[in-house]
C-alpha cells in the first residue's frame, strides 16, 4: 500500500463518455465508487448514463441484479459538466478519442486542475505511455489502464507503465483493477502491450494461409475452434472490423519499425478497400443476414467411408495427443501396433502409408525428402479430446489416389472430422500455436511481461482457451523450434525467425 492507493468510495473521474468511458464508469460505480463523467461533447456523458440505465434495468429484469443495486450504480455516476470538477479526484481515467495530440493536451489540461497524490491513467490501445508522459510536469503519475471491450465483462485489465511511470502508481492502479473486479496483468509499455502484440499472429496466420489460398475462411475457423478457441480468426476479424483490425496491425508494424513479422496483409487491405467491413458492413469474409447473423452455405454431405485397421504393420510414431487418441482407438481392435515414442517423426505408419503430424515441412517436402508418394501431412492435435466440430486438417501433394482416400478415412477413425486443405507449411493449428508461443516468448524476452502475466491476458483478454506457456510446456520447445525453423526456411523471410528466448530453451 501506498499514498497513491485508492480507497473505497474514493472520488475518481472518467472523461470520454464513449463505448469504453462508458463501461469504465460503470465497473467503478459498481464497486462503490463516486465518479464523474466528462465528455466534451455536450449530453454525451447524460446520454451514456441513460443507455447504463436501460442494460442494468435488462440485468435486474433477467434477474441478473437487484434493483437497489442498479440504483445505488446509477447515483454513484454523476455527469460532469467541467473538466475543472476532476479537481478533488484520486484518479482521472482518460478513454477519449486515440489521438496522441488531443489525449496531450487533455493530460496538459488535467495536470493544471488536479491535486499532486492524483493519479492520471489512459486506457489508449496504441499510444506509447513513455510518449504520452512526455512533456508532462509529472510523468510519474501517469500510468496505462487498458481496459478490454466489452468493460463490465471482460475480466483483464493491462496496467501499463511508462519509462518514468511511478511503481507505486503502477501498483495502486493494479490494485484498483482487482477492486473493480477486474485481473490486472502488469505490462512494460511497448508496440500492442500484451494482448494486442501477441495476439497478431492468430489474425496473420490465417491470412498467410488464406494469401496462399490453401483454405477458404470457413475450414481455419473451424480447425481453430476444434483447437478450444471460441471464435476461429476469420470471424473474430468480421467482428471486430476490418478497418479497425488492419489499423492495429499497421500502428504494430510502424512502431517495429516494419518489422515484417508483423506486417499486414493484402487480403485484408483489398477487404477494407471493397468496403467489406466485416459484420457491422453486412460482408467480410461472410456475408451476414440483417440480424448479423452469417449466411453459410451448406456443407456438403461427409463421405461415410470406414478405416479398418490392417491386422499387422501399424506403428505409431512419437508422443502427443494424436497418438493417444488413435492408441487409444486401435486397442479396441484386433490389429497388432508396435509404438515407438522416440521416433523421429509424429503420426501413424501402416503398410499403404504415413500419416504424419505437421513438423512445419510440407507434404510434398516430405515426401521427396523421404522417397514416398505415400505420404500425407495433418495438423496439431491440440487437445486431448477435441473441441467443436473436431474438424482437423490434413494435405497430401502427389500422394497415390489410395493413400489420399485412406488419410480421411483413418483421421475418422480417430474421432476426428478430416478438413483437407491445399499443402500450406505448418496447416492451420500448429503454425498459428508456434506463432503465438513465439511471440510470447519474444514479450517475456523484452521484459514486456511475465509468463504467467501473458497466459493471463490471453485467456482474460482474448478469450484463449489456454496461454502461450501453457502450450509451449505441453508441446515441447524442441518441437515448435523445429516446426519455427520449418517455416522459415520454407517462407526466407523475418516473419518466422524464432525468438532467442524460445530457441534458448532447447537447449536447457
Ligand atoms: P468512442 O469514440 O466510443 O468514445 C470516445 C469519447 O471521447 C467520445 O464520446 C468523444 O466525444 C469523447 N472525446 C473525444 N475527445 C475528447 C476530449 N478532448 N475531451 C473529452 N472527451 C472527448 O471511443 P472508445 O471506443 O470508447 O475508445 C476510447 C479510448 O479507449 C481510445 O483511446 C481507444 O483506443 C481505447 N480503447 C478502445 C477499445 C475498443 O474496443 N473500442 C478497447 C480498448 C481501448
Amino acid at each position: 500500500m501506498s499514498a497513491f492507493d485508492i480507497a473505497p468510495g474514493a472520488q475518481v473521474c472518467v472523461i470520454g463518455a464513449g463505448l469504453m468511458g462508458a463501461g469504465i464508469a460503470q465497473i467503478a460505480a459498481q464497486a462503490g465508487d463516486a465518479v464523474l463523467l466528462y465528455d466534451k461533447r455536450e449530453g454525451a456523458a447524460a446520454d451514456a448514463l441513460g443507455k447504463l440505465r436501460q442494460q442494468l434495468a435488462k440485468l435486474v429484469e433477467r434477474g441478473r441484479m437487484d434493483a437497489a443495486q442498479a440504483e445505488q450504480t446509477l447515483g454513484r455516476i454523476q455527469p460532469a459538466q467541467d473538466l475543472a470538477q476532476a479537481a478533488g479526484c484520486r484518479i482521472v481515467i482518460e478513454a477519449i478519442v486515440e489521438d496522441a495530440a488531443i489525449k496531450h493536451d487533455l493530460l496538459a489540461s488535467l495536470e493544471g486542475i488536479v491535486q499532486s497524490g492524483c493519479i492520471l491513467a489512459s486506457n489508449t490501445s496504441s499510444i506509447s505511455i513513455t510518449a504520452l508522459a512526455n512533456g508532462m510536469r509529472h510523468p510519474e503519475r501517469l500510468v496505462g489502464m487498458h481496459f478490454f471491450n466489452p468493460v463490465p465483462a471482460m475480466r483483464l485489465v493491462e496496467v501499463v507503465s511508462g519509462l518514468k511511470t511511478d511503481a507505486r502508481v503502477a501498483a495502486a492502479v493494479e490494485r484498483l483493477g482487482a477492486r473493480w473486479g477486474k485481473t490486472p496483468v502488469h505490462a512494460r509499455s511497448t508496440p500492442g502491450f500484451i494482448v494486442n502484440r501477441i495476439a497478431r499472429p492468430f489474425y496473420a496466420e490465417a491470412l498467410n494461409v488464406l494469401t496462399e489460398r490453401a483454405a477458404v475462411p470457413a475450414d481455419i475457423d473451424r480447425c481453430l475452434r476444434a483447437a478450444g478457441f471460441r471464435m476461429g480468426p476469420c470471424e473474430l476479424m468480421d467482428l471486430i472490423g476490418h478497418d479497425t483490425n488492419l489499423a492495429v496491425t499497421r500502428s504494430v508494424f510502424a512502431a517495429n519499425y516494419s518489422d515484417r513479422r508483423f506486417g499486414p496483409s493484402l487480403v485484408q487491405q483489398e477487404l477494407v478497400d471493397g468496403g467489406l467491413l466485416g459484420r457491422k458492413s453486412g460482408e467480410g469474409f461472410y456475408r451476414y443476414d440483417t440480424q448479423q447473423r452469417i449466411i453459410a452455405p451448406p456443407a456438403p454431405p461427409e463421405p461415410a467411408t470406414d478405416w479398418t485397421p490392417p491386422p499387422d504393420g501399424i506403428v505409431l510414431h512419437g508422443q502427443g495427443h494424436f497418438i493417444e487418441r488413435l492408441a487409444a482407438q486401435l486397442a479396441a481392435t484386433a490389429a497388432h501396433v508396435e509404438h515407438r515414442p522416440g521416433s523421429g517423426w509424429t503420426g501413424i505408419e501402416t503398410p499403404q502409408g504415413q500419416l504424419r503430424v505437421t513438423d512445419g515441412r510440407t507434404a510434398a517436402q516430405l515426401a521427396h525428402e523421404c522417397r514416398t508418394p505415400c505420404l500425407a501431412v495433418c495438423d496439431l492435435a491440440l487437445l486431448s479430446t477435441p473441441g467443436q466440430d473436431a474438424a482437423l486438417a490434413w494435405a497430401a501433394a502427389n500422394a497415390t489416389p489410395a493413400w489420399r482416400a485412406e488419410v480421411p478415412a483413418l483421421l475418422r477413425f480417430g474421432g476426428w472430422v478430416p478438413v483437407q486443405t491445399g499443402d500450406v507449411a505448418g496447416l492451420i493449428v500448429a503454425r498459428t500455436i508456434a506463432m503465438l508461443i513465439n511471440e510470447a516468448c519474444d514479450a517475456v524476452l523484452q521484459g514486456v511481461c511475465t509468463e504467467d502475466g501473458a497466459d493471463t491476458a490471453m485467456q482474460l483478454g482474448a478469450n484463449y482457451p489456454d496461454g502461450p506457456f501453457h502450450w509451449l510446456r505441453h508441446w515441447g520447445a524442441g518441437a515448435v523450434v523445429a516446426l519455427l525453423d520449418h517455416l522459415d526456411a520454407h517462407y526466407r523471410g523475418e516473419r518466422y525467425r524464432v525468438s532467442p528466448a524460445l530457441r534458448t530453451r532447447t537447449y536447457l
